[in-house]
């Protein structure tokens, strides 16, 4: 049950800096064709904004992964609900994520995709709990690091609910380990 929620990140905040990362993606990507790969389904919303600041050819595809941990806890087994539709080899590949928290998910994606080859791999969030890494991956483009608290909007969801608000907000639980 929720108690409440306080803007964390407003909406305008988030646009400014997809806009900035965007302009580092089109120098770093200059020349090259990088396809973006969301991570569904929270990076649905962080993928439609940063790939209209990308002034390149690019190209876009989609993974669901689930974890087998219970409740909002990663278990680091992480299972393919659907896979990539490309194929990835010699391709600049951009992994493209809401958020990072314990980095298992990140770290089953990128050893999984280095096995099909791609010319290069790196990878976006728009969020980094970095209090709650329990694995250590190097991420190249992120946006905001944030505390360890409970956060929705943007993509980023609370039992399904909330994605569609345009601000990250930090949510105030009746118990955290709901
Ligand atoms: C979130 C996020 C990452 C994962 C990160 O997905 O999009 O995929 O958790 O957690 P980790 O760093 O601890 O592995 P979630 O399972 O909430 O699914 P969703 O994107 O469908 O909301």
């Amino acid at each position: 049950m929720t108690l409440g929620a306080d803007v964390l990140i407003p909406a305008s905040d988030i646009q400014e800096k997809v806009r900035e990362i965007g302009a580092r993606i089109n120098e770093d990507y200059w020349g090259k064709n990088p396809l973006l790969v969301g991570i569904l389904r929270g990076a649905v919303v962080v993928l439609a904004d940063l790939m209209r600041n990308v002034d390149l050819a690019c190209e876009i595809d989609f993974m669901e992964v689930g974890s087998y941990g219970l409740g909002s806890t990663s278990s680091g087994i992480v299972r393919i609900l659907k896979d990539l539709q490309e194929d990835i080899s010699g391709r600049h590949v951009l992994i493209v994520e809401d958020i990072i928290d314990t980095g298992l998910t990140m770290s089953y994606l990128h050893d999984l995709l280095l096995t099909r080859k791609p010319a290069s791999l790196e990878s976006f969030v728009l969020l980094s709990k970095p209090s709650r890494r329990q694995v250590d991956i190097d991420v190249k483009y992120v946006g905001f690091e944030v505390p360890d608290v409970f956060v929705v909007g943007y993509g980023i969801d609370y039992a399904g609910a909330y994605r569609n608000l345009p601000d990250i907000l930090a949510l105030e639980l009746e118990s955290a380990s709901e």
